[in-house]
This record gives structure tokens, sequence and C-alpha cells, in this order.
């Protein structure tokens, strides 16, 4: 295996606000791949910083009586508590108001200008006469112009959905001062992305190799458009002042780079600064090898899907044509959603990092439960509290933890904790628990790989179910009581011990404080190499837990502690519910409310195949299904019993929803739903797809 030199970025988060669960997506799902690079012995620099210029931090640090550099010192230091926390890895974390990035900035820049991709045009925009300042769109309201509600941003309206440009509105506002905004020209400065060499070099970019996921691909041929469409159009990278940010060479301070030019240049700010306290410890980097054209290394960005404009079109053309090398991956990933519904103060589900700390949440229970959610998409993932509970609490306690804390006490009790050394010549007799453990090195290898963590996660879990079964069989508590059985024992225990050392390593992308923990516990170095997959336990320490269980109640407080009160809102909102509600009474038959093509789409619906069907004791309505769905099968108790008969329903196709959150029934975990039609009339009707449809396949 040669070794990759990596340099991995996630998305700089803004210094005007709080880290929350939605940008621990982002960060969990960096932190998780760059380990693991890691931990297969390649060079990987993760880096990242504070995005701190643009008008919102200049207004924010206005508003609280400070100078921008003090508000983004301050934030940069609460951003940095947060992702320690969470063990988010950075080998640097920096800022994009420095020198490095800076000097980068007037680099490409001038570069640019000297190859002809700069251009300068006069730009009519709103400005306040009592701030003295240009106002981005956002900070302008006013009444929408097609149905007149007030206080709408210069976009679109709130109320009837209808988008327009900020000139349209009436009587416009700023809502910085409060004044009627005038419209004003300056010049500005535009990146020419119309030119043909961009239009040509983006095509090759994004549709050539495997840079972006085929989702993002299809969305640049979108952009993109049939060659001669020519639908790309300059990009203004100039704001005037007063502007927090760099100013723009040649201008004499009267122009600056809009927030948005030097916050990817970031990336190169902070990589450089890593550098260079590199070198100073003794341990060089060969920056160029990274940062120019025509080396072996890699540039990874993992960022938001709703930024990909910004990276896959304005970023790799910028670096093209200023002589810097261009991405090698752009990973995007997609929203969050909490319980289904997007994250709300008012429901208290826009949860911050801070509060989530404070009340003494453990980061890895975030940590494994966004793991398990994560795949190579850029679908959104949902944090859905109580399947949050429930996952944490069975795999990782009930599953992982179980298997050491069962042994690692009748070791210490019995065998003074000394490991066996395991005959691996005898490995089927002897190592049985460890074989399982192996088996799934290379799955969960290709996985963690190609992003796909969810499936890494249910890798390790199914090896450590048939571990807990063959336990459960082997029975060593009676075997403890068994003098002459003694030797057995140990062997194994030893072999138990090995078998959970395996599954630690697989877990420790995920989970590093564990992991480092158990490396305690057994007496093993870390940070671990995969290569050491096979290096054997000699000693087990006495057993301390390694990961406690959620607490439900915990979750409440987390709600309790997030929630924005909504009181003076409160009678509207209810009133409004009110009415809301007698609507639907009077429209009972009628098709439910629209949703929207976003809604749907989040229901993962695949074609299953029923491998097995049983009767469920003691249950008169349940089935209980075994489902194909192309990567694995799942269980399903579905209430269908009146209607078919479990013999007849093996090998027949339906429809289920495959990312239904689990659901603790009496009779075992269901995971999922399968779709049948029912009505007034008697009779349930399974749904079945057309002759040829596959195991797995996407209904939509
Ligand atoms: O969308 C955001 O939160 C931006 N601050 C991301 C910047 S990423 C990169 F380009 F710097
Ligand atoms: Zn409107």
């Amino acid at each position: 295996m040669s070794r990759r030199r990596i340099l991995v970025t996630s998305a700089l988060p803004y210094a005007n606000g709080a880290i929350h669960l939605g940008h621990l997506v982002e960060y969990i799902q960096t932190d998780i791949w760059v380990r693991f690079q890691k931990m297969r012995g390649h060079e990987v620099h993760y880096v990242c910083a504070d995005d701190t210029h643009g008008t919102p931090i200049m207004l924010r640090a206005d508003a609280e009586g400070i100078s921008p550099q003090q508000l983004i010192e301050r934030v940069w230091h609460e951003h940095k508590r947060d992702f320690d926390a969470f063990q988010v890895g950075f080998d640097n974390y920096y800022s994009t108001d420095s020198p490095e990035n800076r000097a980068f900035c007037e680099d490409i820049y001038l570069q640019l200008k000297g190859g002809g991709l700069i251009t300068v045009r006069s730009v009519e925009q709103f400005y306040d006469p009592v701030k003295a300042m240009f106002l981005p769109d956002r900070y302008i309201k006013g009444e929408c112009p097609k149905c007149g509600a007030k206080d709408q941003y210069g976009d679109s309206c709130e109320v009837c959905g209808t988008t327009y440009s900020p000139i349209d509105l009436k009587n416009p506002y700023s809502v910085v001062s409060g004044a009627r905004p005038e419209r004003r020209a300056s010049e500005h400065h535009f990146f020419r992305l119309s030119d043909p060499r961009c239009e040509a070099f983006l095509r090759g970019f994004t549709q050539g190799g495997e840079r972006l996921q085929p989702e993002a691909a299809n969305k640049m041929k979108e952009w993109l458009g049939e060659q001669g469409e020519h639908l790309l159009t300059d990009w203004d990278i100039s704001r005037d002042p007063p502007y927090f940010g760099f100013p723009i060479p040649g201008t004499g301070g009267t122009k600056f780079f809009y927030v948005w030019l030097d916050a990817p240049v970031g990336y190169f700010g902070s990589f450089a600064n890593y550098a260079v306290r590199r070198r100073a410890a003794g341990a060089a980097i060969d920056q160029d090898a990274f940062l120019r054209p025509g080396g072996d290394t890699e540039l990874v960005h993992f960022i938001g899907k709703d930024i990909l404009y910004f990276h896959a079109l304005f970023w790799p053309a910028m670096l093209e044509h200023a002589g810097y090398r261009t991405p090698s991956k752009i990973f995007a990933h997609g929203f969050l959603t909490v319980n289904g519904e997007k994250m709300s103060k008012s429901r208290g589900t826009f949860i911050t990092a801070e509060s989530y700390l404070r009340l003494g949440l453990n980061p890895e229970w975030l940590r494994y439960y966004y793991a398990a959610k994560l795949g190579p998409t850029m679908e959104d993932i949902d944090l859905n509290l109580d399947d949050f509970v429930a996952r944490v609490n069975s795999d990782l306690v009930g599953k992982y933890v179980n298997i050491i804390s069962r042994y690692a006490s009748i070791l210490n009790k019995h065998f003074d904790g000394i490991v066996l050394a395991v005959d691996p010549k005898s490995l089927v007799k002897t190592r049985k628990y460890s074989m399982i453990a192996y088996a799934a090195d290379e799955a969960v290898r290709e996985a963690y790989e190609n992003r796909e963590y969810g499936k890494a996660l249910r890798e390790v879990m199914r090896a450590a179910d048939l571990i807990n079964q063959q336990i459960d069989q082997d029975k060593p508590w009676d075997l403890a009581k068994n003098d002459a059985r003694k030797s057995e024992l140990h062997v194994l225990c030893s072999d138990c011990v090995n078998a959970f050392r395996v599954l630690t390593y697989y877990l420790a992308p995920v989970l590093p404080q564990t992991a480092a923990r158990a490396a305690e516990l057994l007496g093993l170095e870390y940070p671990f190499a995969w290569a050491d997959l096979a290096r054997p336990v000699t000693r087990v320490k006495p057993y301390q837990h390694l990961i406690t269980r959620v607490d439900t109640k915990q979750i409440a407080a987390l709600v309790e502690a997030n929630r924005e009160s909504l009181q003076p809102a409160a009678p509207q909102q209810s009133q409004q519910r009110h009415a809301e509600h007698q609507q639907h009474a009077a429209e009972e038959s009628a098709v439910d409310e629209t949703i929207s093509i976003e809604d749907f789409n989040r229901i993962d619906l695949r074609v299953a195949r029923i491998v097995d069907a049983q009767q469920v004791e003691g249950a008169d309505k349940l089935v209980k299904l075994t489902l194909d769905i192309g990567d694995g099968t799942r269980t399903v108790f579905a209430g269908i019993k009146s209607a078919y008969a479990p013999e007849n329903l093996k090998g027949r196709h339906t429809v289920m929803v495959a990312n239904l959150a689990p659901r603790k029934m009496r009779f075992g975990v269901s995971e999922g739903m399968v779709l049948a039609a029912s009505g007034a009339d008697p009779g349930i009707f399974l749904i079945a797809p057309d002759e040829g449809a596959l195991p797995g396949m996407r209904v939509k």
C-alpha cells in the first residue's frame, strides 16, 4: 500500500454564531475519515479556521460595542472549545483574518488579473445614508410586491413565497438603521467566470474523474448547461467600505474582497500556518507539494450541499487560473433534521454544542449516532432523539461493551488478568470469537474509505451480535464454577479479549476516547494503527466502565435548555393552529395537505424481497418479516396477519420504508415498515412492484 498524502478540510464556520448540532454533522464526518486514514498509515493534515469577514460580523461587533477583531477572537475560543470536546482533531484551527490568508488572496487576485480574468463594472445597489454603507440584500426589508406582507426580506417573501430583487420591495427600509435606502452606483471587481477558459476548465473538472458525487456532478451539469449555452456569469468579488475584510491590492483601500473570496482561500492560509508551526517543531511539511499542481498529493474538501456552488465552480476556477492545484475530491453532505423536522428554536431542537456539553451528555454518543446515519450521498440525516437513546444504549452498551465487561472480570478474578497468546494455527478451535471479528476487516475498511459509516458500523455490530451469541452458548460463568474446565475458560477469555480489541480498532475512528480507554485497559499503544490488527494482548487491567448509557431524562433536559420561549407570539400561533385544525377536520377524507418534493424524497422507499415470514407468538395482528433490501436484511413487524398467512408471503416482493427509525416493540425491534393499502372496506393489500424489480431498488 503506498502512503497517500492528503490535505483535508471542513467548511469554515462563521465567526458570529455558536456551533450547533447541525454543524457537527460535517466536522464529525470529516474527523472520522481523517482518523481512519491516519490509522491506515497515511500522511493526513486536517485544517480548518473561523470564517471571520463580511458585513454580518462587522455589524454584530458594532452592536456589541466591540471591534470585529475582539469578536472573532472570542468566538474562536468558543468554537475551539466545542470542537475539542467533540474530539474533532484538527491539526490546525486558524482564522481567515490572518497574514497568510491575505497573502494568498492577494496573490490569487493578481494572478487572475494578470491573466485577464478580472473586470471592473459599475453596479447599482441599495445604500443606507444613515449608516453610510451599501446594504447586502438581507439587510433590506419592506413590503412584498405581490401580497403586501410587511417586513419581508430583500430576496423573497416568507408569507407568499414569491422571490424578487430588493429593488422590487415596496417601502424598503434598512434593517441596520431603519432609514429608507437610496440607490447608488459603485465600481465592483468581477472574476470573469464567463470567460471561455473557465467554462472549458469547469466542464472537465466537474464531469471528468470522480471528484464529485454523482448527484453533485449532475447539479454541475445543470449549472453549466449545454455547450454553447454560456450559463456562467461573472462573479462579483468586491465590496465597498465599511467592510471587515482584506483590501483589494491597487485600490487604495477603496475596495475589499467579498468574504466568499477569502473564505476558501482560508483553507490554504490555515495550512500554511500549520506548515510554519511544524517547521518550528522540526517536522517540516512540503507545503508546495500540497498547494501547487503536478504532485501526487490530494486535496479533499468536506462541505454541506448548500455551498457546493462556491466549492465546485468559483473555487477550482480561481485556483486553476492562479497557478494553484485544484481539489481532488469535494464531498458534500445533506442537512440535519431533528425528529424529522428542521431544527427549531421554539421546539428546542436547535441544539448548541455548548448546551450538549454543559448538560453532561457524552460527545461520543453523538459521534456514534451520526456515524450510524451517515452515508456517501447528499441526503439529509435525521437525529431522532428517541432512536438516539435506543441506538446508543443498545449498540454501544448492550453489544460492544458487553463483550469485554463479561470476560474482563473473569480474567481478573481467575487468571490474574493474564491473556494467553491464542494459537493462530488452530484458528477455528481456539479463536472463534476473534475469527468473527477479523472477518469484518475488509468490509469495515472499505466502508470507512467510501464514507459509508453506517455500513461500517452495521458490520461491527453484526460481529458484536455474533460474538455475544457465542458467549451465551459458551456460558463462561458456568465454566468458571468448574475447576476441571479452567484452562478451557482461559482460552475462551483470551480469545474474547482479542475479539474485543479488534472491534475497538474498528470503532476507534468514531469513538477515539473510548478506544483510548480500552487501550489503557488492555495495555495497548494508542492511537492504533490498522497494521497492528493482529497484535496480541498480554494482560487486562481491572475492568472500569468504558461508556455509560444515555438517560432519556438527559435528552428531555437538553431540549428544554434549548427551547426559546415563544410567549409574545403564542396567542397568534395557537389561533393559527386552531384554524388549521378546523380546516383539517372538515377535510378528513380528502387527500392530506401537500408536501414538497424534498419532503417526499426524505422517505427512503426500497424494493424488498420477503425472505422469511413468521407468526409472532402472542400478537394478534403481527407477522414478523425478514426483508432483503440489497445491502442486507431487516426485520419488520407488519400488522398484516388478518390478510396474509406467513407461509404465503415468502419469496414475494414488496416495498418498504428503509429509513424509518427502528421501533422497539414487545416482540423485538422493527426496523422499518412495509407498504399496504387499506380503506373503509375490509382488507389489507400489500404493495408489490412489477415483475423484474430487484431488492434494494429505490422507489420514487
Ligand atoms: O457557509 C458557511 O458557513 C461558510 N462560512 C463556509 C465557508 S467554507 C469555505 F469556503 F471557507
Ligand atoms: Zn408575499
